[in-house]
This record gives C-alpha cells, structure tokens and sequence, in this order.
C-alpha cells in the first residue's frame, strides 16, 4: 500500500485548520508541503512561517519539497520549522551530496527531486546516501497539470536501480496523480504518492485519500 502525501498547495488557506484536522483524520501519512522561489521555478508559493504553523497542527510526518535556488542557505531554518523530510532539486543543486549531508546532519531525512527531463541514472553517485527520490511527473510551479506518462517508465528504472542495492530509499511521485492513474505509478514501483487537486478538489477529500491509500 503506497503512502499518500496530500500537498497543502490545493488546500483553502482561509480553512487551514480545518484542512489540516481533515488530513489528520485521514490515512494520509505525510502533509506535502510545496515551498517555491519565484526563480527555479515560475511560481511563489509559502514558506517557513505558514510551515511553522501547520507543524503546530499535526504530529504527521511533514514533507518538505524545496523548489528553490541555494537550498543550503535555508536547510536549518526548514529544520526549526518542523520539516521531517526536506527535498532539494538536482537541478537546483550543483553541490548536491554536500546539500544531502547537510541535510542528514541537521537531523532530517533528505530527499532529492528530479524534473521531467532529468534521467533517473543521474542519481547512481548519491542513491546510496538519500532516503528519498522524488520524481516530478509534471514540470514543478504549479497544482493541477496533467500527468506525463513518460514518468511510469522512470518509476521502473529507479525501482530496478534501488532494488539491485537493496536499499530501502523511497519513490515519491508528484504531479498529476489522479484516481485513475494512481494504480499504474504504484505497480511502476512507487512508495509515496503526493496529491493535491485529486485529493483537496473531490467532494469528499477524506474518502479520496483513502481511495488512493488502497489502490493497488
Ligand atoms: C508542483 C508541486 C506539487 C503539486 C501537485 O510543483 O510540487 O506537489 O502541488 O499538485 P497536483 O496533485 O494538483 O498535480
Ligand atoms: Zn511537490
């Protein structure tokens, strides 16, 4: 059974309370939290104070998904504001193992995301040392894109890399997933599906996330 990580970007922010008792009434085990610069990629979400207070809602795991230049410069700040994972994207990271020791050091578990066109192979020099891979299955900005399929293919690749090392490193997939696709990304080999239109824009968001818990 996968792992689901609804991402608080599709939540109403004018209910975020209510929102975040919802996810924790749910079988949703992490809150996917979606911070953006406004540099490496065209949007500006929220960030550490909003973080800070959604840590104060929930004892759940909070999952820090980075899509920010120099990610060094804030690690210990997202550390003190509660994240249990922190994600940091290649692309953003010309200096990479150093930011995923960084990470490991200050106590959290470190995550590295790969955009649609970066091959999965990049990561062979690190996997060793990650708890987690994210795989954008949409071009990381914005909630709501359509899911690119190319990504199952991805998903297979990364298991197979994993599996033949046997380490226990995670495959969270982002972007895209829906009810009806949710089931392929998990066979492909996915651990964690984030969703945040599927989950916060159905009628009942507690019965969607339990839908995507026992999908495949
Ligand atoms: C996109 C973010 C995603 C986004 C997913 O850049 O990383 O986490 O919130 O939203 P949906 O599930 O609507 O594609
Ligand atoms: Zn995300």
């Amino acid at each position: 059974m996968p792992i689901v990580a609804p991402s608080l970007l599709a939540a109403n922010f004018l209910k975020l309370q209510e929102e975040c008792q919802m996810l924790n009434d749910s079988e949703a085990e992490y809150f996917h939290l979606d911070v953006m610069d406004g540099v490496f990629v065209p949007n500006i979400s929220y960030g550490l104070p909003v973080i800070e207070q959604i840590r104060t809602a929930t004892k759940k795991i909070c999952d820090v998904h980075l899509m920010i230049v120099q990610p060094e410069r804030y690690a210990e700040a997202f550390k003190k504001a509660g994240a249990d994972i922190l994600t940091v994207h290649y692309e953003a990271c010309p200096h990479l193992h150093r930011n995923i020791q960084q990470i490991k050091s200050l106590g959290m578990q470190a995550g590295v995301s790969l955009n649609p066109h970066t091959p999965v192979d990049l990561l062979k020099d690190v996997l060793d040392d990650i708890d987690m891979v994210l795989i954008m299955s949409v071009n990381p900005g914005f909630g709501g894109q359509s899911f690119i399929l190319h990504t199952i293919e991805k998903i297979r690749q990364l298991r197979r890399l994993i599996d033949e090392r046997a380490l226990n490193t995670k495959i969270e997939v982002d972007g895209g997933i829906t009810l009806e696709n949710a089931a392929s990304v998990v066979r492909a080999g996915a651990d964690v599906l984030v969703a945040g239109s599927t989950v916060f824009k159905s009628k009942d968001p507690k019965e969607t996330i339990r839908q995507l818990k026992h999908i495949a």
